[in-house]
């Protein structure tokens, strides 16, 4: 088990350019591999999450080179995928295993994906229950509830699926099997939810009309090969974000990051509970907005109450969120945050028992969480869970606590940061950062 040892900080300052957008990662890698001829992915994210996609269309057939950062995909199009010779390791990454799931729904061979303790106890119903729909020979572990997951797909028809819960993990696996059922294959989600999926698959060449909340692909379609420019990921410049807000006299530009709409929930959030923010030189690349964060902390945070309809905006900065809160002037209500509880932990519960720790009063409900603000924080022994966005939000509670804390199983930022504690540690102004326990 690693653990890292933290210390309070004064202030954080500086410029900083986040990793790669885990998100859109994936995807370039998933969208090139179907496609015909030979794809770039420049500025890709080498996580251990990514990674595992690359291994996946690795073990599908798929010839990809990684250079650095950028990826060089030959793709044999839609169907040029071959059968694997073992299962499929998606490890920690379920936009891994719910993304691929709706391919190998497409294809006329048998295959299993399986993946680490954490992914196994996810709810991969959710995909299970369309894609069988369309025809897929589809089952999973414990009734279809989760993985491993067993398929033999292939002669998909298109469907009309409303999302039980808005995901954007559920949306593009069934558009993806839907690029191989003849007909036009629909999605309607309850609230919009990421949609990356819906801004690349055109440009891959595939026919997608968007009206609202429903999305619709044309089937049999070819895809053809494109150069990808990954930009920032927002999730991971969110955790420098609220370190910098929280703490008296800190300023961090934060270049180059994605600013999609249906990602920067957090922005405004954060502005209504009174925050120096300012997103300048928004740009285009890839077909994704892109901008420069400017962050100033000082004016003290008041609470706020957030409801359902914008926990997908903000779906993956619920645990900075609630560190934000505890800082907060106030007492913080999130409600409508139950998906929350089948992240990569129970990130509720997570939350809740580790803020308790650093001294935090709170309140952990079925569907969200209620705290207390104004906390001095106290150093404690943290545990991640094997979370990377427990183990990064927790880094930065540590930042403003008396005293040192420690977090036990924090190497986890891999999966979506690696080199998160060194850039926390150049960015650190003051008494300084721990040192690898
Ligand atoms: C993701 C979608 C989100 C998010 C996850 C990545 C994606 O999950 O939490 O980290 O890349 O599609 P949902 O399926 O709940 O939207």
């Amino acid at each position: 088990m690693d653990r890292i040892e933290l210390r309070g900080i004064k202030s954080i300052r500086g410029g900083l350019v986040p990793p790669p957008d885990k998100s859109i990662s994936h995807r370039a890698v998933i969208f090139s591999s179907l496609a015909k001829g030979k794809s770039l992915v420049k500025n890709f994210l080498m996580a251990e999450d990514t990674m595992s996609t690359v291994a996946a269309f690795r073990a599908l057939g798929t010839d990809i080179e990684v250079r650095g950062g950028e990826l060089s995909i030959h793709g044999k199009g839609i169907h040029g995928l071959k059968e694997p010779g073992n299962v499929i390791d998606c490890r920690n990454s379920g936009t891994t295993m719910r993304l691929i799931s709706g391919v190998l729904s497409g294809n006329p061979f048998f295959s299993v994906l399986s993946g680490d303790d954490s992914l196994r106890k996810r709810p991969m119903q959710r995909v299970i229950v369309p894609l069988r729909q369309m025809g897929a020979g589809i089952t999973g572990r414990d009734n279809d509830r989760y993985p491993p997951i067993a398929i033999k797909g292939g002669g998909l028809k298109p469907i009309s699926y409303v999302l039980p819960v808005a995901s954007a993990q559920v949306k593009s696996s069934v558009l993806l099997a839907g690029l191989y059922a003849g007909g036009e294959t629909e999605v309607l989600e309850p609230l919009q939810s990421r949609d990356h999926t819906e801004r690349m698959l055109p440009s891959f060449g595939a026919e997608i009309v968007v009206k609202g909340l429903s999305v619709r692909v044309k089937g049999a379609a070819e895809l053809r090969a494109r150069e990808t420019i990954v930009p920032g990921d927002f999730s991971s410049a969110a955790f420098f974000m609220v370190a910098s807000l929280l703490l008296e006299g800190s300023e961090i530009i934060i270049k180059d990051v994605g600013t999609n709409p249906t990602r920067t929930g957090l922005i405004n959030v954060l502005k209504r509970m009174g925050a120096e923010i300012t997103v300048e030189q928004v740009r285009e690349v890839s077909g994704e907005p892109v901008a420069d964060i400017l962050c100033r902390g000082g004016s003290p945070l008041k609470a706020i109450t957030i409801q359902a309809d914008e926990m997908p905006l903000l779906i993956d900065e619920f645990p900075i969120l609630c560190i934000a809160a505890a800082r907060a002037e106030g007492t913080t209500e999130i409600t409508g945050a139950g998906e929350l509880r089948v992240k990569e932990s129970d990130r509720i519960r997570a939350m809740a028992t580790e803020l308790k720790k650093f001294g935090v009063e709170l309140e952990e409900r079925h569907d969200g969480i209620r705290i207390k603000g104004g906390a001095v924080l106290k150093g404690c022994a943290a545990e991640s869970y094997g979370d990377h966005r427990i183990a990064m939000s927790l880094s930065i509670a540590a930042l403003m606590a008396e005293g040192t804390t420690t977090i036990n199983n924090a190497s986890c930022v891999d999966i979506s940061f690696p080199g998160f504690f060194e850039e926390l540690k150049r960015l650190s102004l003051g008494s300084g950062m721990g040192e690898h326990g």
